[in-house]
Order: C-alpha cells, then structure tokens, then sequence
C-alpha cells in the first residue's frame, strides 16, 4: 500500500499522507521516496495547477521524522545524511512552481512541522488534537529539516526561539496568533477551504508576509542586527541557566538560527545538518529518546494482565485539602470527568472546589481552554458534605488525612455510598493491604499515588495489593493517563518506590547537614549534577513534618539502614515546616525563598566546616539513592528497570540525560558501584552496605537495562 496518493479536481491535486500500518504519520527514509516520487509527478502533470497537502490519519498530521531511525544511526555521517536528505526533500517543496498548501489536522510535529513551514500557505483546524511545534531538543537534537532557518523567518527570532529552544508544542490558535499557521478553521471544511487558499495562490500569486516585530523594542530586538545580539547572548545565557550545560541541544539551535539569520539559509542549513549528525549520535539524545519510547510504551500499559480498564465517567474524591483538590481539579481540566468532591464540612467543601476550580482558570488566563470550555468543565463539578452523587461514581481517590483509621473509616462509608466504585486511595506511606484489610469489596482496592502539586507532577504510582483484581489496575492505569500522567505500577512496599529511592537520599542530606555541611553547598552539588532542585531545598517544599513523617515509617520498616539523621525533629522542635509556614532550611520572603537560613546552624548544634568538595557531597548521596533503587529493584518494586528510571524522572526529577538511577548504575558500571559503596561503607557503616540485587549483578558483570 502507498503512503501517498492523490486526488485530482479542477487542477488542483489532494495529496494524502497515510503510512500503511503505523498509528501515526511519521518521516522515513521510505516514505521520503515516495514522497519525492508522488509530489514530482504532481510537478510533471500538466492537469495539476496546486497541491494540497493532506494526512489520512484521523489525530495527526505528520509527528515528524522517524525517531526508531534514529536509534538505527551508526556513525554521524549517517545522521548527517539522513538531515540533509530531509532538508533537501523539503526544499523541493519550497521551490514548487506549483503552490502547496498545507491542510493540517492532528500533531503537525519536528520535521512534519518542517514540511509545512516550506508550504506556500498553512491551515489548521481549531482542535485540541491539531497541535504544532518543534520538539526536537526534548530528543537531545535540533530542527534539522529546515526549521531553525524557516520559522525565525517567518514568526520572528524571539518568538521562534521560545519555542525552539524549549522544544514546545503549541495549540492551533496559538500558533495562529504567532503566525505559523495563516488560518484556522473547523475540521469540516479544512479541505475546502485549503481549496479556495490554493486558488487564491493561483490567482493572487504568493503573499508576501511582512517581517514579524511588532513595537519599537520588537522592531529593534527581531530585526536589527544589533538587537538581535543581544537576544543571542541573552538566549545562550538562559539556556545554560537552565540546562546547566548538560544539554547540548539547544545551545546547537541557537547556533543554527544564528547563523540561519546572520549568514543566510544555506548556512543555517548546514549547521543544521552538521550539529544534529554530532548530537543525533551523542549520550543525552540516545538517553532522551530512550524516554521517549519508555513513555509511548507506559501509554499501553495495562499492569501486564491484559484486562480492559473500565469506563471512568463520574469520579469521586473525598477529602478537600491540597491533595484532593488538586485531583478533582487535575481530573476535570485534562479527562472532563465528571468530579464529586466529598469533605465532612460544607465549607472545607467549599474550600476545595475553589481551589479545583483555581486550576480551570489559570488554563483559561494562559488561553489553554476557550471561555465555553472553561464553563463546560466548572459545571462538571459538584461537591457534598454526604454521599450524595456517588452512587454513580466509577472510581472513588480517597485523599484525607494520612492515618489507617481515617482511611479504613473512608473506605467502608465509600463502598456503601459508592457501590461499584473502584476505591483508591492516595496515600505515601499506609501499606494498601493495610487499608484494604476488612473492606467489603478489596479486590476493588488499589493505590493511586499522587504527587503534590497534582496538576505539575508528571508521575502517578499506581499500586494494587496482593488481592485487587486485574481490571482494577488496568482502570487506575488508563485514568491516571487521561489525567495527562505517566503512570507506573508499583508493589505494595513502604515508601513504594519513588519515597523509598528518595529516603536514604534524603536521610544522607541530613547527615551531611548534621556534620556541618552549609546548606548551599549540599543543593548547589546536586543541582549541579542535575537534580532541578538540592535535597536540602525539596526538603522545605515538601513540609520537614511530612519528611520527618515518611522518614519515620521508612525508618519502621527497613530498621537501622534507613534511620533518618536527626536534623529534622531539631528543625520540628525549633517550629520550622519548611516552605509551608516560611520557615525551613532557607528564608522565605513573600513566598519567595531568599537564600540559606544563617540561623539553621545554632539550631541543629553544628558548627559550620570547612567546605567538604562537591564531588564528595554527590558521591554520598547519588549512591545513597543507587543502592536503595537496585535494592528495591532486585524485591521487586518496580517490574522492570525502565518503570523504575521512569519513576526516578518524573517524580523527582532525577537528570533525564542521566537515564534514571539503574540506567546509570550501568553506565558505571555494577563493579565500580560496588567498590565506591564499598568505600562508603567502611567510612559510614551498614547505611552504604551494598544491595544483594546488585552485588548480584556485578558478580555476573551485568546490567539492569539493555545496551545502547
Ligand atoms: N517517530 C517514531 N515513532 C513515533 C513518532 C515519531 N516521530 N511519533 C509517534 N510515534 C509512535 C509511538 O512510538 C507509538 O508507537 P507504538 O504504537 O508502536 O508504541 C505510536 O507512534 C503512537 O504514539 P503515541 O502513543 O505517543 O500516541 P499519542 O496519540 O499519545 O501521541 C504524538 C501522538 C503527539 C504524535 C506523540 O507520539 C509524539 O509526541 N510523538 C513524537 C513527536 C516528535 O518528537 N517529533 C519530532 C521528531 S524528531 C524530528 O522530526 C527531527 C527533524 O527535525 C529532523
């Protein structure tokens, strides 16, 4: 079957992109041929005046070039190529003495974004699907086809930057406010009116689209050479603030438009071709594609049983903190569920369905859903102080108080008023079959672990008992997705797997502090490795009563080795909690932290020392959190080393280009590890004894996850 073929009416050609067997559109070498072949016949036929070009697909456009290829590369000669074979693809569209236009519905991503920007004239449809953007940095590469040279042409150097450098996606109507797209219409007559543009290109000739800059400023920042200096400058600035240098991605876009815009297409083509056949082919960007195949496969999984997840059209959440209103409103704004917030108190109701509803307008304020959708998904809200509603509830989360009574007392008035609900309960550190225990229903039972701020943390723990049933899972697993998450299973262990890799972590941080450590030092060697913030600071934002809480329970169940150090009952003691109550290891000022607190030191009795070197400070606690993750991997925490990197990504932020804990572990290798924990060892005792899972896998000079 082609991947492309074409209708002709009244000399204008539809030419319809559908890749045979592949959910998605996407560039191959394959499809490259044929594409060449198609559109030159299409140049060739004398019947055909313009051709519009179309996808076949029902959610996207094109999602870009082939990332499997990628993986495929073998030297960067062969990336080299395979970008300059794309520009040049794309180029033949750009000089088409026939108008193109582009008819797009559905992701129109990385290089499929890259053939529109060469089309004469672009529609998109005003559709939540139809979503346009560049993120090829997020891959660890640059906009090798052409786009870092076309859009700062076409939008304007700030605006092509912005979403350049951070590899953003942008709605339809955002787009066409920047001026990618030239109109925006309804999915049903996106054919018919790239028709009417293709015969107003024929009739009117090409528009000539002014250069973007709007105001003084912006004329003088997009437009002049000097202007745009001090936007270079500015942007290589922030980018190193952000990455901290470990990514080279976006430092090889900024180069690429530079010299795009300074020097001329061809040479923006070239450093286009060249820095994206260096990177295609470096570390970062085969970790960060390995993500991003580690996140489409998480999106089909069912939790390994094969059962079908249930429909989720009423969820009900009970309990109306933080928590629970940041679920409530999480599930509203990205699966427009219907939500039944519960809470004992008509105002603690109240409460919570403001701040539910805080999370629809600040989407509204930043133009991600129109006014209409904003009120179609506050009315999908409800609240009671009784049961009321719930009787229709699919799934129930359960976020109050953490304590087992509380929550086993929520259960069994859940399963009363909530009949053939499936019962959640978002808790971090009551063990599952704890709450599970004497419930009507357990095999309806499971934990959805939830990170706080709810709508900002990517990651959800799911985490079934010995006794919840398959289809259980699989509905956790597909809601927790709707919600816009990744989501992982995990077995019900303390800490699960997310606290119980963060513990020792943390619990080393504390001991660095008791020894005298300055605060500063301890977060600014993390964040140098790449952590986005220090322990000492995730500390403060997490609450030291919460910390000091979950440290205990570890402390509970895996005894001496996870002992916390005692700086947090001394920071407790002294009424410190951290961001929350604007008193923790740093000073707040109007919410804002302000540096390290002077005052820390009188209060945990520590003398400051001499600094200690940043690569001591990393060593203890990175293989603090090694050991934990191998440990926890070889009881089976997680079912596979890719779930437990992910976990470690997205619900601590542990440095994407690193691949997550066990992914390093390999690439330093079981041996090295051991010997270094080793070391750690004799100078810190048991806490650093190395894990059997990875003593085992050094004995055998193995890996946890694949080579490449
Ligand atoms: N290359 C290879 N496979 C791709 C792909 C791509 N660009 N985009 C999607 N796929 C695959 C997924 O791996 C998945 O495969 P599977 O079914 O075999 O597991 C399948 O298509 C469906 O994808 P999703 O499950 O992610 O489907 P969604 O509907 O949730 O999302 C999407 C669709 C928004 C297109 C999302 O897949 C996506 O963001 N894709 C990546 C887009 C991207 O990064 N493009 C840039 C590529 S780099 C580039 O173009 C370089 C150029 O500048 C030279």
């Amino acid at each position: 079957m082609p991947a492309f073929t074409t209708d002709v009416r009244d000399g204008i050609a539809v030419l319809t992109f559908d890749l045979p067997g592949e959910p998605v559109n996407k560039l191959t070498a394959g499809v490259k041929a044929e594409f060449e072949q198609a559109f030159s016949a299409l140049l060739a036929d004398p019947s055909v005046r313009a051709v519009i070009l179309a996808s076949g697909k029902p959610d996207t456009f094109i999602a870009g070039a082939d990332i499997e290829e990628f993986t495929r590369l073998e030297t960067p000669a062969q990336a080299e190529a395979l970008s300059r074979g794309g520009q040049e693809m794309i180029a033949r569209v750009e000089a088409s003495p026939k108008p193109v236009v582009a008819a797009i519905h559905g992701a129109c991503l990385g290089g499929g974004l890259e053939l529109a920007l060469a089309c004469h004239w672009r529609i998109a449809t005003d559709h939540p699907k139809t979503q346009l953007g560049l993120p090829e940095v997020q891959l660890g590469i640059l906009p090798a086809a052409g786009g870092s040279v076309r859009l700062p042409r076409l939008i304007g150097l700030r605006a092509a930057l912005d979403i350049i450098l951070a590899g953003k996606t942008e709605r339809a109507a955002k787009a066409f406010r920047l001026g990618i797209v030239d109109e925006l219409v309804h999915p049903a007559i996106l054919l018919d009116t790239a028709r009417r543009a293709a015969g107003r290109l024929l009739r009117d000739g090409r528009p000539s689209r002014p250069p973007r800059g709007t105001g003084p400023a912006g004329w003088f920042l997009d437009r002049t050479p000097p202007g745009r200096r001090i936007v270079y400058a500015q942007a290589r600035k922030g980018v190193l603030a952000r990455t901290g240098g470990h990514y080279p991605a976006p430092l090889a876009a900024l180069e690429a438009v530079e010299a795009g815009l300074e020097q001329g297409p061809r040479r923006g083509f070239e450093t286009e071709h060249r820095r994206f056949g260096e990177l295609a082919m470096g570390a970062v960007s085969r970790e960060l594609v390995r993500i991003f195949f580690a996140t489409t496969a998480l999106k089909k999984d069912d939790g390994g049983s094969g059962a079908r997840p249930l429909p989720v059209g009423v969820l009900g959440v009970v309990g109306t903190g933080f928590m629970g209103a940041g679920i409530a409103g999480t599930a509203v704004a990205q699966a427009a569920v219907e939500v039944r917030l519960r809470d004992a108190a008509l105002d603690r109701v109240a409460s919570g369905l403001k701040a539910a509803r805080k999370l629809l307008d600040g989407r509204l304020e930043r133009r991600r859903i129109t006014r209409q959708e904003h009120q179609r998904l506050v009315a999908l809200m409800g609240g009671t102080a009784g049961w009321e509603g719930f009787r229709r509830a699919d799934l129930v989360i359960e976020a109050v108080f953490e304590d087992l009574d509380v929550k086993r007392k929520v259960l069994a008035e859940a399963e009363a008023g909530a009949p053939h609900a499936i019962f959640a309960t978002n808790t971090s550190t009551i063990p599952i079959g704890r709450i599970a225990e004497g419930a009507g229903r357990p095999g309806r039972v499971l934990g959805m672990h939830f990170f706080s701020p709810v709508d900002r943390m990517p990651l959800l723990e799911v985490i079934p008992h010995a006794g919840t049933d398959p289809d259980a899972v699989a509905t956790a697993l597909a809601f927790g997705r709707r919600m816009g998450k990744t989501v992982i299973v995990v077995a019900d262990r303390p800490g699960f797997w997310v606290n119980r890799i963060l513990s020792p972590y943390l619990n080393e941080a504390g001991h660095l502090l008791a020894e005298g450590t300055p605060i500063e030092a301890i977060d600014a060697a993390m964040t140098r490795f790449g952590f986005p913030v220090g322990p000492v600071a995730l500390l403060d934002e997490v609450g030291l009563d919460v910390g000091a809480k979950a440290g205990g329970v570890m402390h509970a169940a895996f005894g001496d080795r996870l002992r916390p150090a005692p700086v947090l009952a001394r920071m407790l003691e002294a009424g410190r909690q951290g961001r929350k109550n604007g008193k923790g290891f740093y000073r707040y000022e109007g919410g804002k932290k302000a540096g390290p607190d002077p005052a820390v030191a009188g209060i945990l009795g520590v003398q400051p020392r001499a600094a200690i070197s940043a690569e001591t400070i990393q060593q203890r606690l990175l293989y603090a959190m090694l050991n934990e993750a191998a440990m926890a991997m070889g009881e089976g925490v997680v079912r596979s080393a890719r779930d437990g990197d992910m976990g470690a990504i997205f619900g601590i932020g542990y440095p994407p280009f690193r691949g997550g804990p066990l992914r390093t572990i390999d690439h330093l290798g079981a041996t090295r590890v051991l010997d270094v924990l080793r070391g750690l060892e004799n100078v810190y005792g048991a806490r650093f004894t190395p894990a059997p899972a990875l003593v085992e896998v050094g004995m055998r000079n193995g890996r946890f996850t694949d080579e490449g």
